[in-house]
């Protein structure tokens, strides 16, 4: 059965951050450090679906999803992000997974979307090793109590991203700018992703992906400088998080480190744990050019030509196509099959005077990218699943409530939920597959 469902993560909807012995997370801290986020918002809030998730469920089913992507807070599971468990968030997701399953809407957890139990990150975060195993412990007791129920499992989200933004950049959480020093970020994802995957199976899950942010690198020319940029960003971007996993190597990573310090014996057996599917997130191709003087190997040269999200995000749906093409050629009989575990776009969403949202871009949006997701399928790539990000307007990280991406539409004084024309398009376009 191909799974279409929506996709959420716990900080952006969650909301009630100090109930039922839910412990802080680094975006607690790092959304209250004046500065951080747009106009101050944080994820106290939210879409405040802690309480309301049977109305977001009904949702769902109305909408005729028949798979929904959401996270696990490790810090509702365990506040000190390590040894003791609190039953009440584990209940939470327990609620949450019947209640999915009654309404013939499959679970499809995350066990890490960014969202680390602060005391942890006191410890160095994903910088420290020791989180790695500690991950495997949260996985293995995530796993006891919904492996069940649950047949497919995502281990992390876009560890990409995660590195880059939170330990490279430092505009979101943990708020680090460590430049190429955030590289034992990456590696220590992955090996927490591998020892989590062997934590899950062994707790019972049949299935068991790693979803990653996955962009076409687009050279801004033909000349050398530009194509070896190109290269050095795919690498940075895409094969990094990719070519351990799957091959069970790491691409020539000397443009961003003269030695891979952070590797040790064994390590690579354990990231490249076979797994039962692939989890990419699309949102753009990326067109880079040689570097400028900032000390990275490549610039981003920007896209132009094509329209744009409220995010200013090229919006090219051929670049779907091309990217899962391209990774089929690329890793072959090693490229298991793929879940478009993120696919979707921030749009103005202005409320007409009927109290109706006309997001004509959404729904050409959608429409446009899951053509070329078939085109793909078409030209061999195995995709079992196509989940919209996202169900509802949420804390969209660093920009706050600004960008909108939802298929309901959150008035966030009220919380009311408004489905958006493009929940009603998708909803005549999945009764049309059923
Ligand atoms: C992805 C994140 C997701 C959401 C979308 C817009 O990088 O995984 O949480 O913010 O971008």
């Amino acid at each position: 059965m191909f799974l279409w469902g929506t996709a959420t993560a716990a900080y952006q909807i969650e909301g009630a951050v100090g109930e039922d012995g839910r412990g802080v997370s680094i975006w607690d801290a790092f959304a209250h450090e004046p500065g951080r986020v747009r106009d101050g918002h944080t994820g106290d809030v939210a879409c405040d679906h802690y309480h309301r998730w049977r109305e977001d469920v009904a949702l769902m089913a109305d909408l005729g999803v028949n798979a929904y992507r959401f996270s696990i807070a490790w810090p509702r599971v365990q506040p000190h992000g390590t040894g003791e468990v609190n039953e009440k968030g584990l209940d939470f997701y327990d609620r949450l997974v019947d209640s999915l399953l009654e309404a013939g809407i499959q679970p499809v957890p995350t066990l890490f979307h960014w969202d680390l139990p602060q005391p942890l990150q006191d410890r160095g975060g994903w910088m420290n090793r020791d989180v790695a195993e500690i991950f495997a412990g949260y996985a293995a007791v995530a796993g006891a109590r919904l492996a069940d129920r649950v047949p497919l499992w995502i281990t992390l989200n876009e560890p990409f991203v995660h590195m880059a933004y939170g330990y490279a950049m430092g505009v979101h959480a943990p708020g680090q700018a460590l430049l190429t020093g955030a590289l034992p970020a990456a590696h220590h994802q992955l090996l927490g992703h591998g020892l989590a995957v062997r934590a899950l199976r062994a707790a019972g899950a049949r299935e068991v992906a790693l979803t990653n942010n996955c962009t076409p690198v687009w050279p801004a020319s033909p000349q050398e400088p530009d194509l070896r940029a190109a290269q050095a960003y795919d690498i940075l971007h895409n094969r990094l998080f990719l070519d351990p996993v799957l091959i069970g190597e790491y691409p020539d990573l000397s443009a961003y480190t003269p030695a891979l310090d952070f590797l040790r014996d064994g390590d690579l057996d354990v990231i490249c744990t076979p797994l039962d599917a692939l989890g990419i997130n699309y949102y753009n191709p990326t067109r880079i050019a040689a570097p400028t003087a900032d000390g990275l190997p490549f610039s981003d040269a920007g896209i132009t030509g094509h329209p744009t999200t409220a995010f200013g995000w090229p919006v090219v749906p051929d670049g779907l196509r091309e990217l899962l093409t391209e990774l089929k050629a690329r890793y072959g009989a090693a490229l298991p099959p793929v879940h478009i575990t993120e696919n979707g776009c921030s749009q103005p969403d202005l409320v007409t005077g009927r109290g109706t949202i006309e997001d004509a871009e959404r729904i050409a949006f959608l429409d446009s990218h899951i053509g070329a997701m078939r085109q793909a399928m078409r030209e061999g790539v195995d995709v079992r699943g196509y989940f919209v990000w996202s169900l509802l307007d949420n804390f969209e990280w660093a920009e706050g409530y600004h960008q909108r991406f939802g298929l309901v539409h959150v008035d966030f004084a009220t919380q009311r939920r408004t489905p958006k024309a493009s929940y009603r398009w998708l909803k005549g376009f999945l009764a049309s597959e059923h």
